[in-house]
C-alpha cells in the first residue's frame, strides 16, 4: 500500500517558506519600492518640463538690464545676455549670482536673507514685480528678462534709489504708539485673538518696493503714499492697543489730499505682493475709517 504524500502538500510548504520574509526584509523592500517611485517621478517632470519648452533644459537664458552711470562705454542702458546652467530648484537671484560670480563681477544687484525676508531683491522679472530669491525659474518663460523696479531712478544695472519709498513709510509714523504710557513698571499690553488675526496679513510686510513700483496712481502722484505705507497705518491703526488718539491721527495723515482717497483699486499691488498682503482691501478699509471718524453726530 503506497504511503505517498500528495505533489500539493509539496509546493504549499514550499512557496509558504519562501514568503515568510523578515521585518527588516519587508522594510527595505518597501524602501526600495519608495526610492524608485520617487526616482519615476522626478524623471517625469524634469521629461514634462524640457517638453514645454521652459527651463528645465541645461541652460537659462538671462537678459539682464544694465546701466552704470559713472563708468564710460556703460553709461547707455542695455540689456546683457548671460547663459547659466540650470540646477533644480534655481532662483533668478540664485541664476543672477551666478552670472554675477561667473561671467562679469560688475553685474550689481541687492539681496541678502535669499528667503523672501529682507525685501532687499525685488526686480522687475519677465514684466512683473517679483522677489529674485523667491522666483523659481522653472515657473519663467525663456529667456528670463530681469529689469529694476520700474517708477524708481535706477542707480546702477538692478539697483533703484529707495529713498523715495522709505520717506512715504516713514511718514505714516510707522511704529506703535499709545495714549499714555504707564508711569511706572511698564505693563504688559496684551491684546486679543481676534484682534491679532485682524492685523496678522497686514505685518508681513517686508518693505520690499513691489507694491509701489506695480502702483500706476503712485507713477503719477510722487506725493501719494503707496500702498505699502498705508497697509503699514492700517497695521497700526487697526491694533486694539493703540490709543485712540493716535488712530484719530493716523487717519487724518491717511485722510489727506494724497492719501487713501488716490487709490483706485486697480488691485495691481496686492496681485505683486509677495507675501501675499490684501493691500487694496486694507486701503479701502481705511476709506470706510475715514469717512466713519468724520461722521460725528450730536
Ligand atoms: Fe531677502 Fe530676497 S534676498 S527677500
Amino acid at each position: 500500500m503506497s504511503t505517498q504524500v500528495p505533489d500539493q502538500t509539496d509546493e504549499e510548504t514550499e512557496t509558504d517558506a519562501a514568503d515568510a520574509k523578515s521585518p527588516g526584509e519587508v522594510r527595505r523592500e518597501e524602501k526600495r519600492a519608495r526610492a524608485a517611485e520617487a526616482e519615476a517621478d522626478a524623471a517625469a517632470e524634469e521629461a514634462e518640463a524640457a517638453e514645454s519648452g521652459k527651463a528645465g533644459e541645461n541652460t537659462v537664458e538671462l537678459q539682464v538690464f544694465r546701466y552704470d552711470p559713472e563708468v564710460e562705454g556703460k553709461q547707455e542702458p542695455r540689456f546683457d545676455e548671460f547663459h547659466v546652467p540650470f540646477e533644480k530648484g534655481m532662483t533668478v537671484l540664485d541664476a543672477l549670482i551666478y552670472a554675477r560670480d561667473h561671467y562679469d563681477s560688475s553685474l550689481t544687484f541687492r539681496h541678502s536673507c535669499r528667503q523672501a525676508v529682507c525685501g532687499s531683491d525685488a526686480l522687475f522679472i519677465n514684466g512683473s514685480q517679483r522677489l529674485g530669491c523667491k522666483t523659481q525659474i522653472s515657473e519663467l518663460s525663456a529667456p528670463v528678462r530681469v529689469e529694476p523696479l520700474p517708477h524708481a531712478e535706477v542707480q546702477k544695472d538692478l539697483v533703484v534709489d529707495m529713498e523715495h519709498f522709505y520717506d512715504q513709510m516713514e511718514a505714516v509714523e510707522p511704529y506703535f504708539q499709545t495714549d499714555e504710557l504707564p508711569d511706572e513698571e511698564l505693563e504688559e499690553q496684551r491684546q486679543s485673538r481676534e484682534n491679532r488675526e485682524k492685523i496678522k496679513m497686514s505685518t508681513r510686510c517686508i518693505w520690499c518696493g513691489a507694491c509701489m513700483s506695480s502702483c500706476n496712481v503712485a507713477a503719477g502722484d510722487n506725493e501719494y503714499l503707496g500702498p505699502a505705507a498705508i497697509n503699514k497705518a492700517y497695521r497700526f491703526a487697526m491694533d486694539e492697543r493703540e490709543g485712540e488718539e493716535m488712530t484719530e491721527k493716523r487717519l487724518e495723515i491717511l485722510e489727506q489730499e494724497h492719501g487713501v482717497w488716490r487709490c483706485q483699486t486697480q488691485f495691481s499691488c496686492t496681485e505683486v505682493c509677495p507675501k501675499d498682503i490684501p493691500l487694496t482691501d486694507h486701503i479701502q478699509e481705511l476709506k470706510r475709517e475715514a469717512v466713519k471718524n468724520n461722521l460725528k453726530f450730536w
